[in-house]
């Protein structure tokens, strides 16, 4: 988007992976690097918005000018953007969230025994729901990574959730989407008439992808 658009708006967006703790030495996590988050943050604030990025752990160096709220669990993540978000605001979920955790979390290192063991997962909240579902919710946009039926999942996502906007991409294309420098995206929404919308991108550098999702948010 221009220079301006977004001159006086505060956008939350979230990046990266979440690190659910099994003890204090080991996690669970996912290839998520981050990249299409901060790029975002980095096209909203050359659009004049005000950025909050709320992260988790990421090898990257974060944009000038971003309040940066670093976090490692879903739950820590919840917290930090239920604190930033509000009505007026845009929330883009584009992080990586861990969709389970551990039940109970060992205090001490679990030792290594002979045979199998097994770990007790419990689901982690859904942010971007929790947040899109509101009493006065701020503008939401979602990603959808699938790795079929990639327009299907996505506008189900973009009703269930209760988004404005979502940008789905296939990844099992390892070619793009996790840790890749291009993406190739699709943005679904619903038009004044509530009918599904929906633009191709195409293969581009997250920078550019990034830009095109502000720009189609901004005429929303
Ligand atoms: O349902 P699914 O995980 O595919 O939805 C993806 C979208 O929801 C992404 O925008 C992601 O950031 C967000 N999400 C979230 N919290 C979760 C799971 C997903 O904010 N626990």
């Amino acid at each position: 988007p221009g220079k301006g658009a977004f001159a006086g708006k505060h956008i939350v967006i979230t990046a990266g992976p979440t690190r659910e703790a099994i003890d204090p030495v080991r996690y669970l996590s996912n290839h998520s690097s981050g990249k299409m988050g901060y790029a975002l943050a980095t096209q909203a604030l050359r659009a004049g918005a005000q950025v909050t990025l709320v992260t988790g752990p990421t090898q990257l160096t974060p944009p000038k000018g971003a309040k940066l709220v670093a976090v490692e669990s879903a739950e820590e993540m919840l917290a930090a953007v239920e604190e930033a978000v509000s009505a007026d605001d845009i929330f883009i979920a584009c992080a990586a969230v861990a969709d389970y955790r551990l039940a109970r979390v060992a205090e001490q290192k679990i030792k290594k025994q002979d045979g199998a063991t097994q770990l007790e997962l419990v689901r982690t909240p859904d942010i971007l729901s929790t947040i899109a579902h509101r009493a006065k919710p701020p503008v939401c946009v979602g990603f959808a990574a699938e790795t079929q039926d990639v327009a299907r999942y996505a506008a189900d996502k973009l009703k269930r959730k209760k988004l404005t906007l979502i940008a789905a991409n296939d990844v099992s294309d390892k070619s793009i989407g996790f840790n890749s420098d291009d993406n190739a995206m699709t943005l679904f929404w619903h038009d004044a008439d509530g009918e599904l919308q929906r633009r191709d991108l195409g293969r581009a550098p997250k920078a550019q992808i990034a830009d095109a999702i502000l720009t189609q948010l901004h005429e929303l």
